[in-house]
Parts: C-alpha cells; structure tokens; sequence
C-alpha cells in the first residue's frame, strides 16, 4: 500500500474554543491558536485537525453551522483564518477542518428557507414528514435527548434532527443541497487547506426506503441506530470523492460510530474511493452498559485487547487505522484507561506509547500531551455541553434519579471533561485568558501545565515528542505488521510489529502493581537481541524480569 504523508504524519486536534484566547473575550479563538503554532513546532506535530470554526448560532460549540463560508466571530475573521493557514504550513504543519454536513444550524438560511413554506425551493434540503395522530412521524430519539423530530407549526409537518433541534438533518437526496455543498467544500479545499474531518457522516444515509418505512424499535432509541452505515452513504462519498477531494492532495477521515472492521473497509479501502480512514468508536463504548453511555461500568483489558487486534489485524495491507483514546467528545484517557492520580505520568505515557506503536495515524487532543485529566465540577450551573445538560435534566428532573449518581456520571463521561481551557502555565486561567474564561479552568492546572511540562525532561509533554520523532526515523513503526502475543496475559498486554526483516516488541503494563515478566516463548521472542528504543522508566529504575506499575517498553531488532 502507498504510504503518504496522512499515514506518516501524527494529528493533533484543537478545540478552538479552549485553546488560546488572544483577546481577553475568555474564548479560545485564531489568533490565540497563531500565537501557539510554536509549540505545536516544538511538539512535532505534523496535521492538526480544527474542530469548527465556522459561523454558528453554538448550540452544540460550532458543530451547528449557520454559513460555512464565514468564520464564528468570537473566533475571528476568514483574514485569521488565511493567516492560521500560512503560519502553519510555514512551520511545516498541514491543516484539516472539520466538516459538518450531515446537519446545519436551524440558523442557516437553508433552513430558515425551507420551514417558511411548503413550496420554498430549499424545502427538500431538510428531511420533513406529517406527524401521525399528534405524535412525531416516529419513535426516534435524538443524540442529545427526546425526540428526533421536532414539530415546525408554520407548515405543520415535522423536521428531522439526528442531534440537537438546533440541528436539523440534511437531505442528501437532494440535487440541489448536494452540489451546494460541493461547492462548499471546493472553496475551501481553494484555500488551501490539506483536508477534512468528516464529522458524523455515516448518518448522511436517509435514502428514500428508509424515509419511506421509517422502522421503529424501542421508544427514544436514536435514529441514527435505524439510518447509519446505509447504503448510500458511500454513494455519495463516492461523488463527493470524484467530483472535489480527488482533485486534491488532502486527507478524509470519517467519523463513524457502530462501524466494525469489516464495514470500516467500505469507507476506508484505497480502491473503494471514499474516505482515507475512519474514526471507529469499539473502544469508546467499552465502560457503558446497554448502549447508554451515562450507565458506567469498569472496562476489561482482555476486551480492550481483542478490539485492538481486531482492527490492526483487519485493516492490514487493506484499510488504514485511526489511533485515538480521546477527543473532543470524550473523557480523557488518562483518567479513563489510566490512572489520574498516583500514577497520572506513567500511565499516560503508556497510553501514548500503545498509540504511537500501533499501525495507523495517531490523533493528539489538546493537552493530553501534557496528561491533562477528567474535570469534576460540583454543580450543573459549571457545565456548558448541551448533551451534558440535556441529560442531568433528564436523568435529574424526568427521572427523579439521584442528583449524586448524576454529578458522578457526568464526572466520569461528560463532554466538558475535555473542554476545559488548555492548561499552558500556573498563572491565573492556566494561561488560557487574562478574562473570565467561558468554562472554568481545571483547578489541578497549577500542576499540570505546559510551562512545567516543557521545562521537565522526563514529562508527558518530552516523552510525546520522543515518541513522535521515532515515527519520523523508523519505518517499521508506519508500515510494521502487527501481531498480538497471547503470553502477554492481562494486565499485560504485548505485541510485535514487523517490517522488512526488522522486530519490533511492545511490552504494556497496565496495572499499579508491579507484574512478572513473561517467558518470551512464542514467536521468535529472545529479549537479549532486543534493544531498548523508548520505555517509560529510565535504565536504572528498570528490572529485567519485572514491570513495574505502568512500565511500558519498546524493543527493537537491527534490521
Ligand atoms: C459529532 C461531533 C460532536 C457533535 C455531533 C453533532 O459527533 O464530534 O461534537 O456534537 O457530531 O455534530
Ligand atoms: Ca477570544
């Protein structure tokens, strides 16, 4: 398989919004992310990856878009934006944005088009149906809660809205909402930009026959349970590929959850011509039970394991994977897969060392690198994610359940457990804004922060760019095969990756307790011919036949 500067390369993702503030506004905006590309230099990032920064309304932070030709004004204006895109391509960095277009903002002039008549000719941009007996047109739920329609008075039918009811769904059966966002897409690909993060887009898939049937299953399951992953979706990647990307040297990546490794080869296979890869959420959905990601439940390592396998094993010489443990959506990993206290150093480095050592394109999100943790603010009135608030009302207020087992739940999952202002130093606000920033700051940043993290060698922060300058000088880390070794049993987990005659070993402890070392008997495991490339305690710290708590190693063969 061609390897091209998206495999290469290592992405870094930035919420606008908590990342620098230039301004004193207390939100995150361009010339805040400008005044950073320094740092992104040092880090030694290759992509980043902007989540949106367009126009909107900010129902959902930007994810709902009122012009995507313009820029949010709290962020800046399109000048900022052609300057964030030259500083970084002259740091060497590329630039993909994130594009939304499975829905609009109701804000959007389409939309307030089309509900303000039947016969409007944007009307069948959007997805509208009778209701039936006073009800919605179905028992779908929507991704933030309630229904997935929502009664539009003027012209008495119903719109479809897979997320929030500020964001209404496209429809991609239309002609006409097609080639409008192509062109969308072809002026900004004009600009320069190196590519796109396609968000939510196996939800693009409400053919004719599933609009038509409308199946239901249990009340308030989401709709996108019934309409992702349809045929069509890859229909229209297919054009969106042919008719704009193609002509481009840019990179796609897809976020699509509910997707196995199987399905993933239907986006992501070179010859399939849609997408370059996929985000798949298996990992993601490991600590919640039933679906529902507010019931919790401790996640298993043998289970994380064979999900991992899995994948590396499905998409060799076929796919290509994405390496993520979390984002904007997402607790963060740390206190998620890790250990967030005792530990916090060491098990964030061996988060980053398994990511880094996988076959696929790593994902940063902002601060991880400096092991940034999971937030727990007392009260709701600190939250600011609508999903987050849209479930403690529900949970709290429909349900009657307990406001301690809510509060604990959200510490745990929410949102706004990576939204939290980027921790650059101890001063007041991290660093982020000399304002009232617009959530408040994680109040262990005067710990953990950049200043400190860049001025100790053995931090998170150095050992991320360790780990991003052995991709650069060795192949096998890009290209190896991988193989998952069976003697490594939990809390251990180990594997080899394998590339033109040369081995590669990754030993992960994950566990607080020291662990004995396996007997290397499978494979062609001899540790004496392995040197030591990178590990996460120095060489004196190190005993040859013990882990300790969170060791991670990574050993390699001469060629
Ligand atoms: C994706 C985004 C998320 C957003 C949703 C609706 O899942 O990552 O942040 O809320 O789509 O756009
Ligand atoms: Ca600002």
């Amino acid at each position: 398989m061609e390897t091209t500067w998206w495999k290469q390369g290592v992405v870094y993702q930035i919420y606008p919004r908590s990342f620098m503030d230039s301004n004193g506004d207390g939100i995150g905006d361009l010339q805040g992310i400008i005044s950073k590309v320094p740092y992104l230099k040092e880090l030694g990032v290759d992509i980043v990856w902007l989540s949106p920064v367009y126009e909107s309304p900010n129902d959902d932070n930007g994810y709902d878009i009122s012009n995507y030709r313009d820029i949010m004004k709290e962020f800046g204006t399109l000048a900022d934006m052609d300057e964030l895109l030259a500083t970084l391509h002259n740091a060497g960095i590329k630039l993909i944005m994130d594009l939304v277009i499975n829905h609009t903002s109701d804000e959007h002039p389409w939309f307030i088009e089309a509900r303000s008549s039947k016969n409007n000719p944007y009307r069948d941009y959007y997805i509208w149906k009778k209701g039936k007996d006073g009800l919605p047109p179905s028992n779908w739920g929507g991704c933030f809660g309630g229904s997935a329609w929502e009664y539009d008075e003027a012209t008495d039918e119903y719109y479809l809205h897979l997320f929030s009811k500020k964001q209404p769904d496209l429809n991609w059966n239309s002609e006409n909402a097609r080639a409008e966002i192509y062109n969308m897409v072809k002026w900004w690909l004009d600009k320069g930009i190196d590519g796109f993060r396609l968000d939510a887009i196996n939800s693009i898939s409400k053919d004719m026959e599933i609009l038509e049937k409308l199946p239901e299953g249990e009340p308030s399951v989401w709709a996108g349970t019934f309409i992702n992953n349809r045929p069509m979706v890859h229909e229209v990647l297919r054009e969106l590929n042919e008719k704009v990307i193609s002509k481009y040297d840019v990179m796609t990546v897809g976020e699509t959850p509910g997707v196995s490794p199987k399905d993933s080869l239907l986006y992501c296979a070179p010859e399939r011509k849609e997408l370059n890869m996929i985000f798949q959420f298996e990992l993601m959905d490991l600590d919640s039970e039933d679906g529902c990601k507010w019931k919790t439940k401790p996640w298993s390592l043998d289970k994380f394991k064979e999900i991992t396998t899995k994948w590396q094993d499905g998409l060799y010489n076929k796919g290509w994977n994405s390496l993520y443990l979390n984002n904007h959506d997402q607790p963060r990993m740390v206190s998620r897969f890790g250990n967030d206290k005792q530990y916090r150093n060491k098990s964030a480095k061996l988060l980053a060392t398994l990511l880094h050592t996988l076959q696929g394109t790593p994902y940063i999100y902002q601060g991880e690198e400096l092991g940034m943790t999971n937030v727990a603010f007392e009260t709701i009135s600190e939250y600011r994610d609508i999903d987050t608030l849209n479930a403690y009302n529900e949970m709290v207020n429909e349900k009657g359940m307990a406001v301690e087992d809510v509060m604990n739940a959200i510490h745990t999952k929410s949102r706004d457990n990576a939204r939290t202002p980027m921790q650059w130093d101890g001063s007041k606000n991290a660093g982020f804004t000399v304002g009232m920033p617009w959530m408040g700051v994680n109040p262990n940043y005067t710990e953990i922060n950049a200043h400190n993290e860049m001025s100790n060698p053995d931090s998170i922060f150095n050992y991320y760019k360790k780990l991003i300058k052995l991709r650069k000088k060795y192949p096998i880390i890009v290209e190896g095969k991988y193989s998952f070794l069976e003697n490594y049993a939990s809390p251990l987990f180990g594997y080899i990756r394998e590339y033109s005659g040369q081995t590669m070993l990754v030993i992960l402890n994950f566990s607080q307790n020291s662990t004995n070392m396996p007997e290397p008997e499978t494979k062609t495991l001899n540790t004496e011919e392995y040197k030591l490339l990178i590990s996460n305690y120095s060489q004196e710290e190190m005993q040859k036949d013990i882990l300790k708590p969170y060791e991670a190693r990574v050993y390699i063969t001469s060629k």
